[in-house]
């Protein structure tokens, strides 16, 4: 694995982030930068979680964002505290002021690679459009830690396709048709996502990121059209 470029890449993106956040519209470029099929596609992998236990859960979502993730997780599981991490500070806040009531969501700042969480705590994690920003094998090792032998982890992210002319679309789509929706939909963020696509020919392969979860238990792969990826890992 590429450790040295994809952990300042990493950065680079987790910055652009950061302007979205600041200055842009994550939540309407979400909704147009996946032609609307995003509530679709949080659905889908929300399914993936899972309460083996029938017991209280608490369930992370790692690299939350503005928290788009919530309603998705409420909407399955009623007993439940959600932990949202991120690394920036500013989409935490976007995250507060949409949740403001709700009692059973903590927010934490920090890193995936170094979260400050207990060992064993979490009994689901959620990671969505986060695992291109992060040191792979530092996130694992974290994972590891936090999750407990019956713990479910469900990764999703765009990912550099296995299949040739789904790859092709899927940078035509990035490189042209997401600068253009965030010139309507988020214009002051324009320079974040013109440079989007730039992220995709240095990831490693799907497959070989199975490997990298093996380390957790078993994994399953899925995709959403061969472009949005979705690690299932059963801890084990
Ligand atoms: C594309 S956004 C996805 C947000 C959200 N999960 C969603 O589905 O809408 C990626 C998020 O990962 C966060 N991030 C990037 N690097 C991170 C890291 N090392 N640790 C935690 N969060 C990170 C960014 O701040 C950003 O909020």
């Amino acid at each position: 694995m590429r450790n040295v470029s994809r952990k300042h890449e990493g950065h680079r993106l987790a910055q652009l982030n950061e302007i979205v956040y600041q200055v842009g519209n994550y939540d309407a470029m979400a909704l147009a930068m996946t032609l609307g099929l995003d509530d679709y596609f949080r659905r889908e992998y929300t399914k993936f979680l899972n309460n083996t236990r029938e017991k209280f859960l608490r369930i992370l979502d790692v690299g939350c964002g503005t928290g788009r993730n919530v309603p998705y997780i409420l909407s399955k599981y009623k007993d439940v505290n959600i932990v949202l991490v991120d690394i920036s500070f500013s989409s935490l806040k976007i995250a507060l002021e949409k949740y403001r009531g709700s009692t059973n969501i903590d927010y934490v700042c920090c890193s995936a690679e170094l979260m400050c969480l207990r060992e064993g705590s979490i009994d689901n994690v959620l990671s969505s459009y986060m695992l291109r920003h992060v040191d792979i094998a530092k996130f694992v090792r974290e994972l590891k830690f936090i999750t407990h032998r019956f713990s479910r982890i469900v990764i999703v992210d765009f990912w550099r396709s296995h299949v040739a002319i789904s790859m092709m679309l899927l940078i035509l789509h990035l490189a042209i048709i997401v600068p253009f929706l965030s010139l309507v939909f988020s214009p002051r963020s324009f320079c974040a996502y013109v440079n989007l696509w730039k992220f995709l020919p240095n990831l490693p392969d799907p497959i070989g990121i199975c490997k990298v979860f093996s380390r957790l238990g078993n994994v399953k792969m899925l995709s959403f059209y061969n472009m949005i990826y979705v690690w299932v890992i059963q801890r084990g």
